[in-house]
């Protein structure tokens, strides 16, 4: 499936000017969303390394649940429990690219709870890649997944990561800060919400 989003704006605006979400359905069915200068798609077999070069990353570590070290070990757990919530229709994990190749990131919807999780890798941070791959999946989940709201949780001392919210056109919602314990560290979640 190709998904094409050509004018979406965070403030809103893009119901004005709404395209028709263009879909083709591919013999694999694999997911692939274009846009804003990105190609978000699904992480291939021989990936591994581009993976551990992602998020094999102290941020990454301290901010997310994901594994550390993440070696090669992890990035094959990884991708198994990608593929296992994707058949399961639980969650959709895509790699950010630019040229549809190099991946320098990932951007995960949660289809259960309408959450999306991100990171880029250290390489590639500060061009506005995480901004841009939130506005592609939050699209991509209101018109294709049917979802009237989709959040993020973050932590308020995660600055980049609330400034992304932020850019994306989330807004702070009044729902209490949820305290969950990853890898041992207590740690209390923000909402941020974006609605269709
Ligand atoms: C958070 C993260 C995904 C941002 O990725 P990125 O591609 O560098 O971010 P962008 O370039 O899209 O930046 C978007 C906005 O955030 C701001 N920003 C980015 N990094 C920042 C930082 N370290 N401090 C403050 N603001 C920051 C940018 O200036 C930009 O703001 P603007 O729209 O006003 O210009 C990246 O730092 C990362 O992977 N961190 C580790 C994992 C993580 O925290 N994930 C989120 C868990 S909730």
């Amino acid at each position: 499936m190709r998904v094409r989003f050509p004018d979406f704006r965070p403030d809103g605006s893009q119901h004005a000017h709404r395209h028709d979400v263009i879909m083709n359905m591919s013999a694999q069915d694999t997911i692939e969303l274009a846009g804003h200068g990105l190609v978000l798609r699904e992480w291939r077999d021989d990936e591994l390394e581009a993976m551990v070069a992602v998020f094999d990353d102290p941020a990454m570590a301290y901010w997310t649940p994901m594994a550390t070290p993440f070696d090669l070990e992890a990035a094959r757990a990884h991708l198994e429990r990608v593929r296992r919530r994707r058949a399961l229709g639980e969650r959709l994990h895509l790699v950010i690219t630019t040229d549809g190749e190099q991946p320098k990131g990932e951007v995960m919807l949660n289809k259960l709870t309408g959450t999306i999780g991100y990171g880029v890798g250290p390489a590639y941070r500060g061009q506005r890649l995480a901004y841009r791959a939130v506005l592609l999946m939050t699209e991509y989940a209101h018109q294709v997944e049917g979802l009237a709201q989709v959040s993020l949780e973050i932590e308020p001392e995660n600055g980049a990561s609330t400034a992304v919210a932020r850019a994306a056109g989330y807004r702070l919602s009044d729902k209490k800060p949820q305290t969950v314990v990853e890898k041992g560290r207590p740690t209390s979640l923000l909402t941020w919400v974006h609605d269709a």
